[in-house]
């Protein structure tokens, strides 16, 4: 196999917000939520790349909407686009009324993971190829993404 296409390593899973996972006020505690993030995006990273991941970086974390106890939250991930060791992983945080269904987009991020060898050194990972014109669209804005990061890095170290 040459490549992957993201919806072959997506990962969508579902939680309840509990009253532990949430702050005096009933809203979610944003630790919570962002661990819940960490990992569905290194399980897609994971079933991309066939290997060990661990977390380079969260590149960006938004919080849009509020998420409260009882709410259903739902959480999808895929990979948007891979470099040569790297792997941007994209997620989406969508709260659900458990009665009516409705569903509102509430937190985004996107991480960037590391295929690990059995020597726990950066290993080459499958390229991807995005398919849908969401994917085209998701893997257009990732590279620029890892472009603008490069940029910036070389600017300030
Ligand atoms: C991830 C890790 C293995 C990378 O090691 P490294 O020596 O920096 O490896 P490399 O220099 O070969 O870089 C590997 C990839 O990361 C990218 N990278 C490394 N540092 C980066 C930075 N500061 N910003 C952006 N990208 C970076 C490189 O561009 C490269 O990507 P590419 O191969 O797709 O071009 C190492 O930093 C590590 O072990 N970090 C700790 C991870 C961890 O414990 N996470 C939390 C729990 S899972």
């Amino acid at each position: 196999m040459d490549s992957k296409r993201p919806s072959e390593s997506s990962v969508e899973t579902r939680y309840l917000l509990m009253p532990h996972q949430a702050n005096p006020h009933g809203n979610a505690f944003g630790g919570v939520i962002m661990a819940w993030i960490d990992m569905v995006a290194s399980m897609a990273a994971q079933r991309h790349c066939g290997r060990e991941v661990v977390t380079l970086s969260v590149d960006s974390l938004i919080f849009k909407k509020p998420i409260y106890v009882g709410d259903h939250v739902v959480l999808k991930s895929s990979v948007n686009y891979v470099g040569n060791t790297s792997m941007e992983v994209g997620v989406k945080v969508i709260k659900e009324d458990p009665y009516s269904h409705e569903q509102i987009i509430t937190t985004t991020s996107y991480l960037t993971f590391v295929s690990l060898d059995i020597n726990k050194r950066p290993a080459v990972v499958i390229p991807i190829s995005p398919e849908t014109e969401e994917e085209k669209r998701r893997y257009k804005n990732a590279k620029l993404r890892v472009n603008i990061r490069k940029e910036i890095l070389k600017k300030i170290e």
